[in-house]
Parts: C-alpha cells; structure tokens; sequence
C-alpha cells in the first residue's frame, strides 16, 4: 500500500505504545513480519525545550517507522516533525486519541478532537514543514461520534493518511472498538484509513480490512509479548524454545539499547507478557519481577524451557 509517497510492503502494523514500542520490541516485530512499526508518543513541547525525549528520537532512522508526535502548540508539533524528519522517521504521526488525564488536561491527545479548527491549522502546518507523509490517529470522538468530521477536517488539510481507534476518549480501553465507524471513515475520505481496536490476529486483520474497506490495521494490545502475530502465528500452538528465545533476545537488545539497569527493569513487564499461558509462568512471574541482571533473567526465563 502507498501513505503519501511511502511504500508499505503490506498492511498489518504495529501501533504506537508508549512504554512499550522502543526500538528494541520493533526490531522483534519487524523480524517476525511487522511491515511497519510505529514509535511510543513524543512530546513535542519536551523535544522543542530539551532533549527529554531524545532516546525515542535516536531509534528513527528507520525507513518503515512513523515517529508519533504529541502536543497542540503549531510551532513544537512542526518542530519535533523536522526532527523526528531528519533522525530518519519515514513517516510522522500526531496523536489524536491518547485518553490519559494528564495528557487531555493539557489539552492534547484526545483533547485535541473537541477543536475541529486547531486540527486543521495542525495538520495543515505540520505537512507543510515536512516532505515525509503526515498522519492522523483519532478516536471515534471525545464523547460522541465525530469521526467523519475530524478525518475530513484531517484530509483537507493534508494529512497523508488516518488511522481511527473506534472508541471515544471516555472510553479509554473498556467497551469494544466500533469498526463500523472505521467503515464509515473510509466511505468519506480518498486517503489510507487504517483501522485500529481489538485486533487479535494476523486473520482477524485480514477479516477486519475485508469487512470494513479499510486499507491496514494496526494492532496495539494483541503483540505484547506476542510479536509471532505478524508472521501469521499462534501463541498457543508454539513451542516455548520458541517464546523463551525471543524474550531472551528482546532482553539483549533493551540491554544494548538501554543499558543493564533500565534495560532489565523495562524488560520485566515484557517478560511477563512472553510467558504468560505458559505452564509454570505465574510462579516465575514474581521472580522475574525482582530481576537484575541480563544473566539472572535469562536463566529465570530458561526454567520455562523444561516445562
Ligand atoms: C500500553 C499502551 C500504550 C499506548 N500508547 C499509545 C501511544 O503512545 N500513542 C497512541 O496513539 N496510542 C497509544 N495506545 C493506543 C494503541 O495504539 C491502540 O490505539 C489501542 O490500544 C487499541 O488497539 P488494540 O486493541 O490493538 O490494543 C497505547 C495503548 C496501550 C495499551
């Protein structure tokens, strides 16, 4: 599929979770199949008054990563795309769903879909200073359905392509996605609209792309310990060589990328993901959670080898 001048080699993505998508977990993605990842959230103000959110910045230089920027001031939103542009970004994303109270109180994520006109003079500026594509990714609304409204808003202001998480802001996680409003989306706009909420699976993606017309979906929740999703595979039909291995592996490149102490200690909610549903897997669980050291999580994960 194309976003603006872009070529994706398929249609099932990562997205964007912060805390979670570094570039240690999509490089395991892209490895099992991920075509296109998207980074954690960045804060434009903190990449336009400092380096805060400079270790997110410095995995960009990746030809099929959208760096995702968040705020509502044009000129740290234009900012932080001319440098997440020039780290490499193949393409940038501004958050328009975050729910998190924090975030709506200072009038961004979510927020930002109760003003129509700021989106547009958003959106507008941003693809301007730019020459990689500009994307969108909404919710279905804050309270109400406003959906359409804002990926037209988006479109004519030149965003390259929109991706809609069928919940309102007030639902934050809870309820289900409404893929009939990602349907609708696509109806009434010509750009790429991705879908996104409550995907499981490789074929339910496919399932959900058939049904709504959609052009890709991205899966948040579903690969969190699980990137065998997006070669096609079954959590539960795989051996736990397999899940161990990976998880090992992930833990070496948060290691290399972070350093042993963060690297380890953002690795434990990972590792807890990996094994979940296998036997064994609670009881090690607490230990994993108390680990240290690269060497020490390793072998905690390798007991789960033997069953
Ligand atoms: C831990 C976590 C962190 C998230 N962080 C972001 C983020 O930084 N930016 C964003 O646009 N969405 C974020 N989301 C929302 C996801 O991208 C996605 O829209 C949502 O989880 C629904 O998709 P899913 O059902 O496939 O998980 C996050 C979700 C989770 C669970």
């Amino acid at each position: 599929m194309k976003i603006g001048n872009l070529t994706i080699n398929g249609n099932v993505f990562l997205a964007p979770m912060a805390g979670v998508t570094d570039k240690a977990f999509r490089d395991i993605c892209r490895e099992f199949g991920a075509v296109f990842t998207y980074s954690e959230m960045v804060s434009a103000k903190g990449v336009f008054y400092g380096n805060e959110n400079s270790e997110i910045l410095l995995g960009a230089a990746d030809e099929f990563l959208a760096v995702q920027i968040f705020g509502r001031e044009v000129k740290s939103l234009v900012y932080a795309a001319q440098k997440a542009e020039a780290a490499g970004a193949a393409l940038v994303d501004i958050n328009m769903g975050c729910p998190a109270p924090k975030i709506v109180r200072n009038g961004e994520g979510a927020a930002l879909l109760r003003e129509p006109d700021l989106i547009g003079e958003i959106v507008e500026n941003v693809a301007r200073a730019v020459s990689v594509p500009v994307s969108v990714k909404i919710r279905k609304g804050f309270t109400q359905n406003t959906a359409v409204q804002t990926a037209k808003i988006a479109e004519s202001a030149g965003a390259a392509a929109i991706a809609v998480h069928g919940r309102t802001r007030d639902m934050f996680y809870a309820g289900e996605s409404d893929w009939d409003v990602i349907k609708e989306v696509k109806q009434n706009v010509s750009i790429p609209v991705i879908g996104n909420g409550d995907v499981l699976s490789m074929s339910h993606a496919l399932e959900r792309i058939e049904e709504s017309g959609c052009d890709a979906v991205m899966i948040g929740r579903a690969a969190l310990g699980n990137p065998f999703l997006f070669r096609g595979l079954v959590k539960a039909d795989l051996s736990a060589d397999i899940i161990i291995d990976t998880a090992v592996r992930h833990a070496k490149l948060l290691v290399l990328n972070k350093g042993e102490r963060t690297g380890i200690r953002e690795m434990r909610k990972h590792a807890a993901w990996y094994i979940k549903g296998l036997p064994n897997a609670a009881r090690l669980k607490v230990l994993v959670n108390t680990a240290q050291t690269l060497e020490e999580i390793t072998e905690l994960l390798y007991r789960l080898k033997e069953g």
